[in-house]
């Protein structure tokens, strides 16, 4: 009915109309976006030592004495696709693929379709230009129910929330992502023309201000001791958790000491991603084949008989 208005009523067509969300002509392909800011990857730690030296690292940037406390944000590794929206003067104008971090795909059609992302922000003091950073992801629950849709009308099943959420971006058809139950939590800016709070957590509650959803899990700890009893209590409630995660990102919080520490290669030297330990099934063997080279070398491989783990 909405659609009928809006088409003889053409003037009355809003950026934020629900009639938006519901996905239209199908893309003949995605174009490029470059990211004028690059998004970037992380690095990771496997124990309390590689954050220990972590925050060794910072101390000895930032000349902060070893009794000095720093300031951390605690964030869930959200299991999922890195995206980039870009709002211009509140109203959502683009949605990209972090790709190779350099360039990426515009799925704005499809990111339309995802009823966590606002349209439009609401509230005061908006930036004119607006990136925000965050991951696409489908919460377990609705992983479960397309799945079980998919076996109903004999399709192929998705084998991971993951997979399901990263294939679920890659349709040109958005009527098809219309459908899937994809949520969007956001966790960094990048191109901001306007005004913003100089820490972490206070942009990301600046956004959530803004209709934007961020993580109810994060947290703001002093000290790496403190961000090592935060991924203990996450990773005890890791099974519980309604979407999957990977690890627990800390990044510094004070946005002054993130503009020293600055980067290296493709990773911030303020933050860390600490991962939780590879998940181990045991298999049977079921035999060795001898494969041959074409120099004549031998290469023994062998066969296992198939297991899940780790979502694979
Ligand atoms: S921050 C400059 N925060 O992890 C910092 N990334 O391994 C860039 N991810 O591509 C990322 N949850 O897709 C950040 N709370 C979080 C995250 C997060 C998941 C993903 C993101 C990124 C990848 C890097």
């Amino acid at each position: 009915e909405l659609q009928t208005i809006e088409q003889d009523y053409p003037q009355l067509l809003t950026a934020d109309s629900p009639s938006q969300r519901v996905g239209g002509v199908a893309l003949d392909s995605f174009s490029q976006v470059v990211h004028e800011v690059p998004m970037l990857s992380l690095d990771n730690a496997f124990s309390n030592e590689e954050m220990n030296d972590f925050e060794r690292r910072i101390r000895d940037r930032l000349n902060l004495p070893d009794n000095s406390e720093i300031d951390y944000v605690c964030e869930p590794k959200l299991d999922g696709v890195a995206v980039s929206l870009l709002y211009r003067n509140g109203l959502l104008e683009r949605g990209a693929t972090r790709g190779d971090g350099r360039v990426g795909e515009d799925i704005t059609a499809n990111v339309r379709t995802i009823n966590s992302i606002p349209l439009k922000l609401q509230g005061d003091n908006i930036p004119e230009l607006l990136e925000v950073r965050g991951e696409i992801y489908l919460p377990r629950k609705g992983f479960e129910q397309l799945n079980s849709k998919a076996l109903e009308a004999g399709e192929k099943t998705f084998v991971n929330p993951r997979n399901a959420a990263a294939g679920s971006l890659r349709q040109l058809d958005s009527r098809i992502t219309a459908r899937r139950p994809l949520t969007f939590t956001a966790y960094s800016v990048g191109v901001v023309e306007g005004e913003l709070p100089d820490s972490q957590a206070a942009i990301l509650q600046r956004l959530s201000d803004w209709g934007i959803p961020i993580s109810p899990y994060m947290a703001t700890v002093l000290g790496v001791q403190a961000c090592e009893s935060y991924y203990e209590q996450l990773a005890s409630q890791r099974a519980a958790l309604p979407f999957d995660i990977d690890g627990i990102v800390f990044k510094v919080n004070t946005i002054a000491q993130q503009r020293l520490l600055g980067f290296v290669s493709r990773a911030p030297r303020w933050a860390i991603a600490r991962k939780f330990p590879a998940e181990e099934v045991s298999t049977r063997l079921l035999g060795v084949d001898f494969q041959v080279g074409r120099t004549g070398a031998i290469t023994p491989v062998a066969r296992l008989e198939p297991v899940f783990v780790a979502g694979v």
